[in-house]
């Protein structure tokens, strides 16, 4: 019988189990839960006062002050992790302030690890376009290309400095080839073996999606796109390839990114792999629904949960989303 023939159990009634909210929760497969939610962070050197983020409704900028304050509003809703990216003062051609020792993501990580212990998953961005002068991901040739061997040293780097600094997982996410390798080297050579684990950007399309996230971390490209190094939205085989060689290499949670358009990836890397994985709901994503929301033309909280679960339905045990504080929040007050 194929799969695709109903089993002959002819007296099945399957309204039955929806008749009442307890028996709908019963039978739930799929659910939501606080614990899978990672909140995306940015703190940003040089500010006094937390800035909104026009294109992300509800994201701010943070100080290192106001960041402490934030995750406590999220602790407190039942998150228990962040993502965290760092909007440096002074950006050079390399990124040098990405694996500066007092660079402002090892000084928010200090900070956050000091107040929040290990009751906080702190997961760093390991990356280098929030800190180049030209938005790209890596030092760039004078073609225009970025080169890849020095852009993974330089996330090497950072990634021990984030590591040294207290982070408990560290995510390269400029999709250069090798970069698992050698970050995984670079934390075990540092003394990181045991400790600190890697979230790897296996597969990261070149997406229209990430433009507000390109406001929030002041890091679109100068010149050209990142299609040299993201992957080609056409590609799902070679996605999970990408996750299969990023296992490979020593990847202790994989991800995808975005995630609704790439549902489908995430269902295939995760049946490929069987690691932990993440799905990114990336900035795009998330502004769609509150600007629909705004206009009163969508019920943002019932599309985001819908959405949210979607992804976890998909294949993603953990869910990356700029809605991680209010999602929660309406988790934990049903
Ligand atoms: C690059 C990075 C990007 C995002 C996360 N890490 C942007 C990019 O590739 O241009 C996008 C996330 C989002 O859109 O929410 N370091």
């Amino acid at each position: 019988m194929s799969p695709l023939t109903p089993a002959p159990f002819p007296a099945a009634r399957p309204r039955r189990l929806r008749r009442t909210p307890a028996l709908r929760e019963l039978v739930r497969e799929t659910t939501l839960t606080p614990s899978s939610l990672v909140a995306p962070l940015f703190v940003k050197e040089g500010i006094d006062a937390p800035q909104p983020v026009a294109s992300l409704p509800g994201v701010h900028q943070h100080t290192v002050d106001s960041l402490l304050a934030e995750v406590k509003d999220l602790q407190a809703a039942g998150i228990r992790s962040v993502l965290l990216f760092g909007i440096p003062a002074l950006k050079d051609a390399v990124g040098s302030q990405a694996e500066a020792a007092d660079g402002i993501v090892q000084r928010a990580v200090r900070a956050l690890k000091d107040a929040a212990g290990d009751d906080l998953v702190v997961v760093t961005d390991t990356c280098l376009d929030e800190f180049t002068h030209h938005g790209h991901c890596g030092p760039v040739r004078a073609d225009g290309t970025v080169d890849n061997d020095a852009a993974v040293a330089g996330y090497a780097r950072a990634a021990v400095a984030q590591a040294d600094a207290g982070a408990d997982l560290v995510a390269p996410s400029g999709m250069m080839d090798g970069q698992v390798t050698a970050i995984r080297e670079a934390l075990d050579a540092a003394g990181h073996a045991e400790r600190v684990g890697i979230m790897a950007y296996c597969t990261k399309y070149a997406s229209a999606f990430y433009g507000p996230f390109r406001d929030a971390a002041e890091c679109a490209p100068r010149f050209g796109d990142r299609s040299g190094y993201q992957m080609d939205p056409g590609n799902a085989e070679e996605g999970v390839r990408e996750a299969l060689a990023d296992a490979a290499e020593g990847a202790d949670v994989l991800l995808v990114k975005p995630a609704v358009p790439y549902l489908d990836v995430v269902w295939r890397v995760k049946q490929a792999t069987g690691l932990p994985l993440a799905a990114y709901h990336v900035s795009g994503e998330y502004a769609m629904v509150a600007a629909a929301a705004e206009r009163g033309w969508v019920d943002g909280d019932r599309i985001l949960a819908e959405t949210l679960l979607g992804i976890r339905r998909a294949g993603a045990d953990l869910v990356i989303t700029y809605a991680a504080g209010e999602m929660a929040r309406r988790l934990s007050d049903r």
